[in-house]
């Protein structure tokens, strides 16, 4: 099997699947999402994940839950779509895509207010509304793949045959809807023969680049070496490192980014030892309503993880004291280059950011 063929979440004979990546790399299962409960279930373990693929998730899952809805009249309907939206945004708090993508497909429902109907009757209004969420998802599954291969396109402009390459967690081809973001020039790169040789860090504690990273670069057949999350100094210290790339789960107006916990240490080391370091943020990203990284909200996670999840018994001692940080923020002063997928953004992230919404 090739690895840009498997999709994390995919919506086919009337069923949304979703690739459950906990199983990962020993099992490939997919699981069927019936319920909200389901769907929120996916996205807060992590069933599903990556900044791109929640969204994609999220927008399916209205969907499926929307679908069978009967109501008695618009307001009906939009009540009811409404608690599903926000039960769903309840799964996780970091990554925009999740609210980017419900208020996409909300924008959608919201064309059918009653003073705009155009329809005969409640009936078809209704299989009107449910058939345009559905295109809606389609629609945002489809400009993530071809903004991931943009962004692909642009960001092996940065890199050269033959380099070093470190990177951290996972945004793969199922964080995304295919490609990945910063996997994606490695993807492209390797199919044109560049021979990079990739280090990937563990990613504690759940392990995404050990599981997920390793896997994916692994089965493409690029050179790929796991190191754990405390090894990323020394290795560029050997002066094996030419670049760091990493995605984003949530970018601010001002260019700080929110990523997997322990890519803002990663940035600093790059900085100190003079490594480009590369975040890769597709639009649906960028969050321009936060003016800086201190307003993003990180995700704190259960201390389990951290002591127990992947060992036969606690690694702690029992009660100890844990903080369990999802994410952190990487300062936009140590951010190289911004890689979208409308072209490759330098500082002062606060103009570039701005001029980048202004065109479109
Ligand atoms: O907790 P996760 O696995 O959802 O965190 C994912 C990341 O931090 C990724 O780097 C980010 O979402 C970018 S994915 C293209």
């Amino acid at each position: 099997m090739r690895v840009l063929d498997i999709e994390p979440v995919k919506y086919e004979e009337d069923k949304m699947l979703v690739l459950d990546q906990t199983q990962l790399p020993g099992e490939m299962a997919y699981l069927e999402m019936k319920t909200k409960e389901d769907v929120w279930d996916a996205i807060y373990k992590l069933k599903v994940r990556g900044a791109p693929a929640i969204g994609v998730a999220a927008a399916y899952g209205l969907y499926v839950c929307a679908k069978d809805i009967n109501a008695k009249n618009y307001n009906d309907f939009y009540k009811r779509f409404i608690e599903i939206k926000n039960y769903l945004a309840s799964s996780r708090p970091t990554a925009v895509n999740l609210f980017w993508a419900l208020d996409r497909i909300e924008g959608r429902v919201k064309e059918f207010e009653e003073e705009k109907l155009t329809i005969d009757s409640w009936e078809n209004t209704q299989s009107a509304i449910k058939k345009a969420i559905l295109e809606e998802a389609e629609k945002i599954r489809a400009e993530d793949e071809s903004a991931c291969r943009a962004m692909g396109e642009n960001g092996l402009t940065l890199l050269k045959p033959g380099m070093g390459i470190l990177t951290h967690c996972n945004a793969g081809t199922i964080a995304t809807a295919k490609y990945g973001t910063c996997l994606a020039p490695l993807y492209i790169g390797h199919e044109k023969g560049y021979d990079f040789k990739v280090f990937v860090d563990e990613t504690r504690p759940l392990l995404q680049g050990a599981r997920l990273t390793a896997w994916e670069l692994n089965m493409a057949g690029i050179d790929t070496t796991l190191i754990c999350d405390n090894m990323a100094s020394i290795v560029m210290k050997n002066g094996w490192i030419d670049a760091v790339v990493v995605g984003c789960d949530r970018m601010s107006a001002n260019g700080d980014g929110a990523n997997k916990i322990g890519t803002s240490g990663l940035a600093i080391l790059a900085h100190e030892y003079g490594i480009p370091f590369y975040m890769f943020v597709p639009t649906s990203t960028i969050d321009m309503n936060t003016k800086s990284g201190d307003e993003i909200k990180i995700e704190l996670r259960d201390g389990a993880e951290i002591y127990e999840l992947w060992y036969e018994k606690p690694m702690a001692p029992k009660g100890i004291k844990t903080y369990n940080p999802a994410f952190d923020v990487t300062e936009a002063k140590y951010i190289t280059a911004v890689i979208t997928e409308r072209g490759i953004l330098y500082p002062p992230y606060e103009e570039s950011l701005k001029r980048l919404f202004e065109q479109y």
